[in-house]
This record gives structure tokens, C-alpha cells and sequence, in this order.
């Protein structure tokens, strides 16, 4: 597996794994006969021709992972989409738009601090121009990553430009507990939750561990716990709602030093936009508590902000009909988990498909889908493309 580890996988944007991972795709998908291409951002794109030229309706997910990943998130949803390719060949399928496979680069925000760069370049959320100023932990720009031997593939066409998609239709596995829990093993997804990322930054006082005396202190350490559980009261407090810290540097991190400076990261989601308001209003209230009740400085800094994403009702229901009509059932299901999809339903009509994820774990090693599901998905999939396809060919 590219880029596994001990600890599960780990395949950050424009690795050696990642570009292996990125390689890959694009040879399986010439040795299929589609033509390659990528764009400036790292995303990889296979297209299968249509009856017409012109915008095409476009399915994929991302091949990089968070440094603990596992198999099936993200990767499973660009495979798959090449497999759907292959499928519609093999079923004699010809539809009217073109039908391409994407790999989108960078959807994990785990090598820099913002996620779905890529499908947020393609999709003019964010631009090229400032994603390529974005530093990784060693200093090294997104600029330098994609110019430097593991960025864009060689030997593979760039596009220059980002062209709108008829439509959008991504695979993905829950990543959560409500299929498994349901016995269903198919969910259309409903909406994707808003996300808010902070920086945060609480500046105390550093010194000697042995001879500060208790009560003289200002240790960031303490003071960043005691915000932390503040946080995950008021996101409790909030319903419906979820927050967490996962990212904390602690300076100088030496045991006989007070720790003087603490850096961590929130990240706060909810369906619910009111709810993602009160969480980002909860983040800086709870930092102005903390900063008076212990004399030191927090700074809260909004690094990424998605709104939540309700997923095209037209495109739902094609998918649900085509699900049906393979003789499997569905249910609805919204995602608390990021996708590349949030992107993409800004400049096209956009849906996603779930299969079950074992115990709902994702995010860590042991991810896992039964083989069986996989393939369901595909199918899925495939049938979704081309009723997606059928469904916008009329309105053109
Ligand atoms: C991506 O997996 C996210 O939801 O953060
Ligand atoms: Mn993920
Ligand atoms: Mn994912």
C-alpha cells in the first residue's frame, strides 16, 4: 500500500506516496485507453468521450490521506470512478457528455493548513495565486511542492484552465455508523456539514519547572486544557454540533521548562448553519474566559471556513432511481465528514454516495469496507453516471 506506516497510512499531498498514488491512477487509466490529463493544482483527470464535446459530468475523490489514514477514504472514490469508466465501456453505454475520473489533489489539510485545494482551485474558491503561498510544518510552499519531484506528474498534459462540470457525483465510504447500524448498504448523501478551522495561539509565561511557585505561573499548557474542556462543553451545549482540538504544539515541549507558548487548532462542524455560528462564537468567547481567568494571551485566528452544503435534489433523485432500479435499497444520510464534493456543488449540480464503513471508523488504520460493498458501490455509481448523464443531456 503507498505510503503505509505502522500506524495505518500515510499519503500527504505531493509525497513520494502521494505522487506514486497520483501515478498510478494515471496509468491505470491510459492502460484503459482515456486520455490524461492534470491542471496546475495536482488534480488528475481521466476522460471517456461523450456523443457531444463540452462540459462533462465528473466523479472522483482524493488520494491523499491524513498521516494515520486508512485504505478507503478518498482513494475508494477515485478508483472507483475509473472502475466506472471501465463499466460503462463494458455495458456499451454511450453517453452524451464526456464522463472523466478525477483525483483531486490535497483534500485532507494534513501537509497544509487548509483542505480540498485542489477541487477548491478547480472550483474558483480559492485561487491558485494564494493556495501556492501556503507553507507545510518545514517552510516548504505549495508552490515549491508542486514544482519539486513529487508535485505534478511528469510526462502528463497540464491544463491551464479549470472547466465548469456538467455535474458531480462523488463515491465515498461513510465514514460513520448509520449504514452499518441501519443494515443498508447504500446512503444517498443529504447535505455535508459546515466546518470552521481556528488557529489559536495562548501566549503565557515561561521558566524554571522547580522554582516558579504555583500561584506566580502562566502556563500556556494548563491554560490550552482548560480551554479545550471549555470547548467541548459548549459544543455539547450547542447539540448537533461537533468540535475538536487534534492539533497542539506545545513550546519549548521540555519537562523542566513551564511551557510559555501553546499553538493548537479547532475544527467545528455542524449541518446546522445557526449551530456553526454559535460554535465559531463559542471559540472566541471561551479564548477571552480562558485569556482573563489565567492572565495570558490567546490569539483565535479563522483559518478555513466551508458552509454547509445541501447535495442537488434532481441529482438525488436520479441516483435513487438508479439504485432502485438495481433492486438495493437506500437511505438518506448526511455527512459530518469534509468531501471534495462541497466544493464542486459551487459550480455544478452535485450528489454523493456512501457504502458502509465497519464500525464507522475512518480516519484511522483499520478502515474498512467488505469487498462486496465496494463493488455495490461501483455499480452504483456507474448507473448514477449514466442517469446523471441522461437527466442534464435533456436540459441541454
Ligand atoms: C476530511 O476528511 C475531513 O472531513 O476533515
Ligand atoms: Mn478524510
Ligand atoms: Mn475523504
Amino acid at each position: 500500500m503507498l505510503g503505509a506506516t505502522a500506524h495505518g497510512i500515510d499519503r500527504r499531498l505531493f509525497s513520494e506516496a502521494d505522487a506514486g498514488a497520483r501515478g498510478l491512477f494515471a496509468q491505470w487509466a491510459r492502460a484503459a485507453n482515456y486520455a490524461v490529463e492534470q491542471d496546475r493544482a495536482g488534480n488528475v483527470f481521466a476522460r471517456r468521450a461523450g456523443l457531444r464535446a463540452g462540459a462533462a459530468v465528473l466523479s472522483g475523490s482524493h488520494l491523499d490521506t491524513v498521516p494515520t489514514g486508512g485504505p478507503y477514504d478518498g482513494a475508494y472514490g477515485a478508483v472507483a470512478a475509473l472502475c466506472a469508466l471501465e463499466e460503462l465501456d463494458a455495458a456499451g453505454i454511450l453517453t452524451e457528455h464526456p464522463v472523466e475520473a478525477v483525483a483531486w489533489a490535497g483534500e485532507e489539510a494534513s501537509r497544509f493548513p487548509l483542505g480540498c485545494l485542489g477541487s477548491g482551485a478547480f472550483a474558483g474558491l480559492n485561487d491558485l495565486a494564494s493556495i501556492d503561498l501556503l507553507r507545510d510544518e518545514n517552510g516548504v510552499s505549495f508552490a515549491a511542492a508542486r514544482a519539486a519531484a513529487h508535485g505534478l506528474l511528469p510526462g502528463v498534459p497540464v491544463r491551464d484552465t479549470f472547466p465548469a462540470p456538467a455535474g458531480y457525483v462523488e463515491l465515498h465510504i461513510e465514514q460513520g455508523p448509520v449504514l452499518e447500524h441501519g443494515g443498508v448498504r447504500l446512503g444517498i448523501v443529504t447535505a455535508i456539514a459546515g466546518q470552521a478551522r481556528f488557529d489559536v495561539e495562548v501566549h503565557g509565561e515561561s521558566g524554571h519547572a522547580g522554582t516558579v511557585p504555583m500561584g506566580l505561573r502562566r502556563d500556556a499548557l494548563s491554560s490550552a486544557a482548560e480551554l479545550v474542556l471549555e470547548l467541548e462543553a459548549a459544543a455539547a451545549d450547542i447539540g448537533e454540533a461537533v468540535l475538536t482540538v487534534g492539533r497542539l504544539v506545545v513550546f519549548p515541549n521540555q519537562a523542566n521548562v513551564i511551557p510559555g507558548r501553546v499553538a493548537l487548532r479547532v475544527d467545528a462542524r455542524s449541518v446546522d448553519e445557526m449551530r456553526l455560528t454559535a460554535l465559531r462564537t463559542a471559540v472566541v468567547e471561551c479564548a477571552e474566559r480562558v485569556a482573563a481567568q489565567r492572565s495570558v494571551r490567546i490569539e483565535t485566528t479563522l483559518i478555513e471556513e466551508r458552509r454547509a452544503v445541501v447535495m442537488d435534489r434532481r441529482l438525488r433523485l436520479a441516483v435513487a432511481e438508479a439504485i432502485a432500479e438495481l433492486g438495493e435499497a437506500a437511505i438518506d444520510v448526511p455527512s459530518g465528514a469534509g468531501h471534495d464534493a462541497m466544493c464542486l456543488a459551487a459550480v455544478a449540480p452535485a450528489a454523493m454516495i456512501f457504502v458502509p464503513s465497519a464500525g464507522g471508523r475512518s480516519h484511522v488504520g483499520n478502515e474498512y469496507t467488505a469487498p462486496a460493498d465496494l463493488q455495490l458501490g461501483v455499480t452504483a455509481l456507474t448507473r448514477s453516471i449514466a442517469a446523471i448523464d441522461r437527466l442534464l443531456a435533456k436540459d441541454s
